[in-house]
């Protein structure tokens, strides 16, 4: 397989006259885990389908696991795990039942289930739940039982579509702490998010807009190349009133940031000082504090310009 988990080239997925997945191409290494971000409608859930086998692609070509997908989306379905973005749990049955259900349809049976699922019930912190029905848990306990689900049959690769979403902060924690677990033992990851702290525990991420890959790299790298520079943070002033109180400093761009600005200056350009004597100046006394370039600073970047771009 050449250290290379999954392999996707010229990826399209046309829904009638709709693209929804445009020649997407990328590689994900075995190990690593790849997030996938994107806003709702970005095409990363319809990608996936395809990379599990579970929707046919319109053209390009996709090799899983040493499986070429596109000649024999059945085959892959050993090698990998899914986790779609709603759990296909079934709430009237135990814990151990659903995963009695989920063996069952990957041809495990008898002793050989009944020790991967206690393998995977210690692994996930569920081992003390197997008799209780799923319709009785929290959704951060549900959301490990349909990870035990899709892991089951120790799949080489894992697909987690939007795995956290609805889940409580602390529970996302603990999720990551199994996925990174289950990476360092040699796992594929491959993950959807829209949480964009999420999106820095990933190794390398994707970002889908619009059906393109409008950028792939590490989260390092994505901020290198797409919001250079420092990143200044302002509280206290609106974006037309800090325009007029800073017209003289060579400021790259100002965004809003929740309730706050944030202001992309050049690796020599204005400081916090720099800016808040310009502010004092002109009466309004701001809040400005030097702060680092985050995610989601990347990912309106990469937005903007692939709707300036005519985006696909
Ligand atoms: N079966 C389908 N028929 C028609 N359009 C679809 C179908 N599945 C997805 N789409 C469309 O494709 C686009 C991408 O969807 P999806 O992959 O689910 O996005 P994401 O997971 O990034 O939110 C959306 O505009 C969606 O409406
Ligand atoms: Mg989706």
């Amino acid at each position: 397989m050449d250290g290379r988990a999954i392999r996707v080239e010229k990826l399209t997925r046309r829904f009638g006259g709709f693209v929804a997945v445009n020649e997407v191409s990328f590689d994900v290494a075995q190990g690593e885990i790849f997030g996938f971000l994107g806003a709702n409608g970005a095409g990363k859930s319809t990608t996936m389908r395809i990379l599990c086998g579970l929707l046919p692609a319109s053209s390009g070509s996709v090799h899983v696991a040493g499986v070429d997908v596109v000649h024999d989306p059945a085959a892959v379905r050993r090698s990998i795990g899914y986790m779609s973005q709603k759990f296909s749990l079934y709430l009237d049955l135990t814990v151990d039942e659903n995963l009695k259900f989920f063996g069952g349809a990957y041809g495990l049976f008898g002793r050989d289930l009944r020790g991967r699922r206690e393998r995977v019930e210690a692994q996930l912190g569920l081992a003390a739940l197997g008799s209780r029905l799923v319709a009785s848990l929290p959704g951060g306990i549900r959301q490990r039982v349909a990870l035990a689900c899709a892991i089951l049959h120790s799949p080489s690769i894992v697909f987690l579509d939007e795995p956290t979403s609805g889940v409580d902060p602390e529970s996302r924690r603990a999720f990551w702490r199994l996925i990174r677990k289950l990476a360092d033992a040699g796992t594929t990851i491959f993950v959807t998010t829209h949480y964009l702290d999420e999106a820095e525990y990933c190794e390398r991420l994707g970002l889908m807009s619009a059906g393109r890959l409008a950028a792939l790299g590490t989260p390092i790298e994505l901020r290198e190349a797409f919001v250079p520079g420092r990143m200044l943070e302002i509280h206290g002033v609106g974006i037309d009133a800090l325009r007029r109180s800073a017209a003289g400093l060579p400021l790259l761009s100002v965004e809003p940031f929740g309730a706050a600005l944030h202001v992309r200056v050049d690796r020599d350009g204005p400081g916090a000082d720099d800016l808040r004597r310009a502010l004092a100046a002109a009466g309004v006394p701001a809040q400005v504090a030097e702060t680092g370039v985050t995610l989601e600073d990347v990912f309106l970047t990469v937005e903007r310009a692939t709707i300036a771009g005519g985006g696909g």
